[in-house]
Parts: structure tokens; C-alpha cells; sequence
């Protein structure tokens, strides 16, 4: 694996240079320097509606289009499987709008995922009368994990839609994508399958024909860009007349930005977009991949040393296959609020998180149901990408080392 000169990639995102480690980039990550200039040169430059002939809107149009093909390629899709709104929660719901099922289909959700992929497909299941499945993880563990085979007896002639997440934003787990969307369609072939890649596409490139899947969600403000949302929708997906568009009656409703993304979307951010996907190049991917492994490995490995004070949620496997540097775990004898609230005050340089991340079924939900069942506190979250450094991992562990002696 390459050598990641991680100074150099910091050297990139402007507000690292500020007193601040940051702890909680699965909250949202730092923008990079160049997309902050391609959105202030866009507003400078090009800021009129485009489609229109004059130069000035034929430069709005190449610089928006430049974005849609480059968050296309960014997933290896086609530019008409590509569209985009504010936010993730907002692509889920517009997603969800568009679909017509028969009362007593069947949708599969997942009982841990971030509630931006649960709330809109139970709300349609209650406007529609269909039938929501919980996809449980197995029960009482600290590492649950979604599989193909607790998926498998779930899977009817009438699912309809599979609702999933390809890393918890809480857990940093890897589900296997590939082999969850496979086995929905060799059971249910007209079944179309739903990830929220919202946490996983920080950190590992994502090609959405390999996975298979039918749509797939990222949110670019966590993926070192501005707030702007993006959904894939298959060409197979958006056939067949499953999907209706949103968008008003004289408009085309060919692709899919004209089936979900109402209105005018961002431009500016849209067009911002070039600039994170020139940044995520195939060796900095696998650049990243190593640094990230020896960030996670050197906190996992300190916390698997004291196995009676922390408890890890997740996989406690550093493998960078099989884990995100997302690491959550619990500290014996503190409430997760208490203890992040007091690193606030003992060592404010560390930006960490308590709470359960919009993930209450899996935080909160009894642990015989799959869930973790804990309290208002939740988990301590210490979310890392690659421009965090091992002196930050080393100086986090000692702050936390710090506190907890303390009390005892
Ligand atoms: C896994 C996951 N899904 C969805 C979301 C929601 O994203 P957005 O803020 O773009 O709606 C988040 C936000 O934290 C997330 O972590």
C-alpha cells in the first residue's frame, strides 16, 4: 500500500489549521480548500440560471453539468442515474414519494440504520398500507451486524424494497453490499435494494454496478465537500414504471435528476463537486485506506488492552476491510455524556461526540431485539478520516486516559 503523507493532505482543507482535532468527521467532515474556491469562483462567475444561450448561462450549464458527471463517475454511474438535493434525509423522503406499491407489499428496513433511510419508508408504508419486515441483527452482542442470511428468511414474494446501510454511522461496521443485494434479487427478482452510504463513502471508494445495488445515497458534506445530497437510481430501478417522476408536468421525467430533484438544485455546490473527485484519486484511495488502518488499529488496540473499562460497539477487528475508523464504545463506570462532556472541559482541542447518531433502534432498542440498549448517554463516538494524525489518536487516548483516572 502507498505511504500517505498525511501533512500534504492536510495541508489541503484550510480549517486544519485551526486549534481543533477533529473527532467528529462522521458528523461531518472538513471542506476542502479548492471545492471552497469552486463554489466562491461559481457564485463570481457563472451565478445565472443556466439552459439559456447567452455565454454566461452556457458557462453555469458546462460548470453544473462538469458537477453531475463528476459525482456520476465518482460512483460509476451514468449521468441520468444521478440526482441531488439538500440533504440526505431529503433524498430518502423524495425517493420514497415516488413509489406506488399495492397495499400488503412488503418493505425490509433495518432496525440499525440512521433514521434518514427508516422514517421515509415507514411513513410510506403507513400512507400505503404496506408491510414493514425488521431486519434485526443477531440479539445480545456488542457487534451487531446485518448478514445475507439473517436477510434470507425475510425475503417474500411481495418485498417489494430492501432498506440498508452500508456502514453504521455508529458502529463504522462494513456490511457486505454485493452479497445482500445479490441474494434480494436472485430471491425477488423485481425486489429493488436501498443503501445509505452516507458513512462509508468517506472513506472507501464506491462502485455502485460491482455492488449491484438499485439506489444509493451520500451526503457530500461528509465526504470533504458542501451540503449538498446525492442519490444513484439504476436505469433498472427507474424502468418499469415503479417509479413516478416528482417533477411538474411539463417537464421531462426521463433521468433521474428529473424524476426526484424538484426545482432548482444547488449549483454552486453542484459544481463544486470536480474538486473532492479530482482530490479521491485511486492512489489517494489507497493511500487512505492505509493511514486509516493504523488510525483505527493504534485506538482499537488501546482499547482492547483494558477489556474491563471499555467496551467497543462494533467490530473490534482493526481490519480496514472490515471496519471504518467510526469507533464507538462505552467506558465502565461512566455515562457517555458525562465523560465527553468532561473531556470538554479537561482537553476542549478534542472535538468527540456522545448520543446515539439518529441511530436510535440501534442504540437504544433492548439488546435481545439486536440493539445495544443503552441509555439517553449513548455510545462515545470518535470518528476519524485520513486527515487525522497518529499524534491526534495518541493525544485523544491520553486526554480520555486522563479523565477516567480522575474519577478513580
Ligand atoms: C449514516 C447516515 N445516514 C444519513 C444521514 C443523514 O444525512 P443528511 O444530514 O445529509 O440528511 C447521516 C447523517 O449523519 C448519516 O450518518
Amino acid at each position: 500500500m502507498a505511504d500517505f503523507d498525511v501533512a500534504a493532505a492536510r495541508s489541503k482543507f484550510p480549517a486544519l489549521q485551526e486549534d481543533q482535532v477533529f473527532l467528529d468527521n462522521a458528523g461531518g467532515s472538513q471542506t476542502l480548500g479548492t471545492v471552497i474556491e469552486a463554489i466562491s469562483d461559481y457564485l463570481i462567475k457563472s451565478n445565472v440560471q443556466f439552459g439559456g444561450g447567452y455565454r454566461t448561462s452556457q458557462l453555469s450549464s458546462s460548470r453544473y453539468n462538469a458537477g453531475v458527471e463528476a459525482g456520476a463517475k465518482f460512483l460509476n454511474a451514468r449521468k441520468d442515474e444521478i440526482a441531488f438535493a439538500s440533504s440526505a434525509t431529503q433524498i430518502f423522503r423524495n425517493l420514497s414519494l415516488t413509489f406506488q406499491f399495492n397495499s400488503g407489499d412488503e418493505l425490509i428496513l433495518s432496525s440499525i440504520d440512521h433514521e434518514a433511510n427508516i422514517a421515509a419508508w415507514k411513513d410510506l408504508a403507513s400512507r400505503q398500507r404496506l408491510v414493514i419486515r425488521w431486519w434485526r441483527p443477531q440479539p445480545n452482542t456488542t457487534n451487531p451486524i446485518l448478514t445475507p442470511e439473517s436477510l434470507k428468511p425475510l425475503l417474500s414474494p411481495k418485498t417489494r424494497l430492501v432498506a440498508c446501510t452500508h456502514a453504521s454511522n455508529v458502529l463504522g461496521t462494513i456490511h457486505d453490499i454485493a452479497a445482500i443485494t445479490a441474494i434480494v434479487h436472485s430471491t425477488v427478482p423485481g425486489a429493488l435494494v436501498c443503501v445509505d452510504g452516507v458513512a462509508y463513502a468517506p472513506h472507501r471508494p464506491v462502485d455502485v454496478k460491482q455492488l449491484g445495488v438499485d439506489f444509493y445515497v451520500l451526503s457530500w458534506y461528509k465526504v470533504y465537500g458542501p451540503h449538498v445530497a446525492m442519490l444513484y437510481g439504476s436505469r433498472r430501478a427507474q424502468e418499469g414504471g415503479r417509479m413516478r417522476s416528482l417533477g411538474h408536468f411539463f417537464n421531462p421525467s426521463e433521468t433521474l435528476g428529473d424524476k426526484v430533484g424538484l426545482g432548482s438544485t444547488n449549483y454552486e455546490l453542484v459544481a463544486s463537486l470536480p474538486a473532492i473527485t479530482a482530490y479521491l484519486t485511486p492512489p489517494t484511495w489507497s493511500s487512505i485506506l492505509s493511514h486509516e488502518s493504523l488510525l483505527q488499529t493504534t485506538l482499537l488496540t488501546h482499547l482492547l488492552s483494558h477489556p474491563t473499562r471499555f467496551t467497543i460497539f462494533g467490530t473490534p477487528d482493526p481490519d480496514p476491510l472490515r471496519r471504518l475508523p467510526t469507533i464507538s464504545f462505552g467506558v465502565a463506570g461512566w455515562d457517555s455524556r458525562e465523560l465527553v462532556e468532561e473531556i470538554e472541559r479537561e482537553a476542549p482541542r478534542y472535538g468527540v461526540r456522545w448520543g446515539a447518531f439518529y441511530s436510535y433502534g440501534l442504540v437504544r432498542e433492548e439488546v435481545g431485539l439486536g440493539g445495544l440498549g443503552l441509555g439517553e448517554g449513548g455510545v462515545v463516538r470518535v470518528s476519524l478520516v485520513h486527515y487525522n494524525t497518529l499524534d491526534e489518536v495518541n493525544g485523544f487516548i491520553e486526554a480520555l486516559e486522563d479523565v477516567i483516572a480522575k474519577k478513580t
